[in-house]
């Protein structure tokens, strides 16, 4: 990559000259990596809001615009003409597959998607009020307990297959988890369904009778899969590329941005967000909601609302609001009251000045709590789901960060306002 300009900084009656290089769409980076060597001072960006951290060719966001890219290709034309593992594939290998190389693709996942029996054994430890994502990060987790020979980040064929066995099993992981919860038996994978339905399946069927999956249901899931699928460098992706620069295996990986993903500021907040709208209850109580968000001494937030990119409506928001109105149409719950709380709040929100001025929109978690209680998902699924579909977009970002022959682990500075040195006082002294 050849520099395209020269950023001058200047202070202290010194003047730095610093390397930019030209991005194919976005900003123009300043290239920062010498500052500290040759000017002896640190940049200052907690939270990393102006911040490059990496160099990547999967995802592209323009927040002001509310465009969202996988590879080129924008976000509503995937989630209407494609689906989900062939966005897998998009995203693990840069373009779209032939007909060929995708029927091999779901081949090798498909075939991938049982977990070893012994780890059945783990749930059993849990309490069965466990939250699912508390299962998930230590299943996950101890993934790296079992497939020893997909453990070697430097073998190309192991990172290939650990990535199609986390892309297979953790779906498989996170019915198991939320089976557990209700006490009921697992459910093992059926390679004749497609990975939506499959996931269904292994979340609602039941021993005692047949299931058949709701192909609107069935297509909602898989809709729902592509729009969480991947979204550049967000908080859990951050932590799995800082994760990774240790050389930790990729089932650890995984499992550190499972646990960060949990927040209810990032993937908790489509639980959040359903049990805020439920805790309003009724259009008439919106008005006392959108104070308490106002209110400066007030720590509630709009759950949903809100993006540290998107300073204009997320494009995944607009798909799934249309995706919640066309499954609950369908499933007859039309005037589901949550749904015309939600799209109440969303209209008096969008015409304040606070949410105006501070360019807050709905965000991808705001509608998708409404088709999943629809589907028949307790809360407590929503942010397994969203980890579900997140997995490609971490192993795809883990893929590429390995493959980066820059890659040095990554040690953030600080900027130190504690103490200078001083002696230790004896405690009669103290
Ligand atoms: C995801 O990064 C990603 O890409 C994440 C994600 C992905 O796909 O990976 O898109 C998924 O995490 C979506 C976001 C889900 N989170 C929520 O819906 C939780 C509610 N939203 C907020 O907590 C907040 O909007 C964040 C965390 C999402 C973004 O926060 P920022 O960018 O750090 O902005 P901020 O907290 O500094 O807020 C700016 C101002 C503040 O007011 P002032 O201090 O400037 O007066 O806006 C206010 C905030 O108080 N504000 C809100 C608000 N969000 C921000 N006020 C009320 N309700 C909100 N939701």
């Amino acid at each position: 990559m050849q520099p395209t300009k020269t950023a001058t900084l200047s202070f202290d009656g010194k003047s730095i000259d610093l390397p930019m290089y030209s991005p194919t769409a976005g900003p123009d980076v300043i290239d920062i990596r010498k500052l500290y060597s040759q000017a002896d001072v640190f940049t200052y960006d907690p939270g990393f809001t102006s911040t490059a951290a990496c160099e990547s060719t999967i995802t592209f966001i323009d927040g002001d615009e509310g465009v969202l890219l996988h590879r080129g290709y924008p976000i509503d034309q995937l989630a209407s003409k494609s689906h989900f593992l062939e966005v897998c594939f998009l995203l693990l290998y840069g373009e779209l597959p032939s007909s060929a190389a995708l029927e091999d693709f779901e081949t090798r996942v498909t075939r991938h998607t049982m977990v070893h029996e012994q780890m059945h054994n783990f749930f059993r430890g849990f309490r069965r009020d466990a939250h699912p994502m508390a299962t998930m990060v230590g299943v996950v987790g101890a993934m790296s307990a079992f497939y020893h020979d997909s453990l070697d980040i430097n073998d190309t064929w192991q990172r290939e297959v650990a990535a199609i066995r986390l892309i297979a099993k953790v779906p498989t992981i996170a019915a198991m988890a939320y089976k557990y919860s209700i006490g009921q038996p697992f459910v093992y994978p059926r390679n004749e369904l497609d990975y939506a339905s499959n996931f269904l399946s292994m979340c609602f069927a039941v021993p005692a009778e047949p299931y058949y999956a709701n192909p609107i249901l069935a297509r909602a899931m898989d809709r729902i899969f592509i729009l969480h699928a991947d979204h550049e460098q967000n908080a859990s992706t951050s932590t799995v590329r800082l994760a990774s620069s240790s050389g930790a295996n990729p089932f650890a990986c995984i499992a550190a941005g499972i646990a960060c993903l949990w927040g209810p500021a990032h993937g908790g907040a489509n639980q959040a967000c359903l049990e805020m709208l439920k805790e309003i209850g009724s259009v008439d109580r919106i008005p006392e909601f959108i104070a308490r968000a106002k209110d400066k001494n007030d720590p509630f937030r709009l759950m949903g609302f809100g993006h540290r990119v998107y300073k204009n409506f997320d494009p995944r928001a607009t798909v799934m609001k249309q995706s919640a109105d066309e499954v609950l149409d369908l499933l007859g719950v039309a005037n589901n009251p949550l749904l015309q709380v939600a799209k109440e709040l969303e209209r008096v929100a969008l015409q304040d000045e606070y949410f105006a001025e501070k360019k807050l929109f709905p965000n991808v978690d705001f509608y998708s709590g409404i088709i999943l209680e629809a589907m028949g998902f307790p809360t407590s699924m929503f942010t397994p789901i969203f980890a579900v579909s997140r997995t490609v977009g971490w192993i795809s970002q883990w893929k590429e960060q390995i493959a980066d022959p820059n890659l040095k682990i990554g040690r953030p500075r600080q900027l130190y306002l504690g103490e200078t040195t001083r002696d230790y006082t004896d405690i009669e002294k103290r």
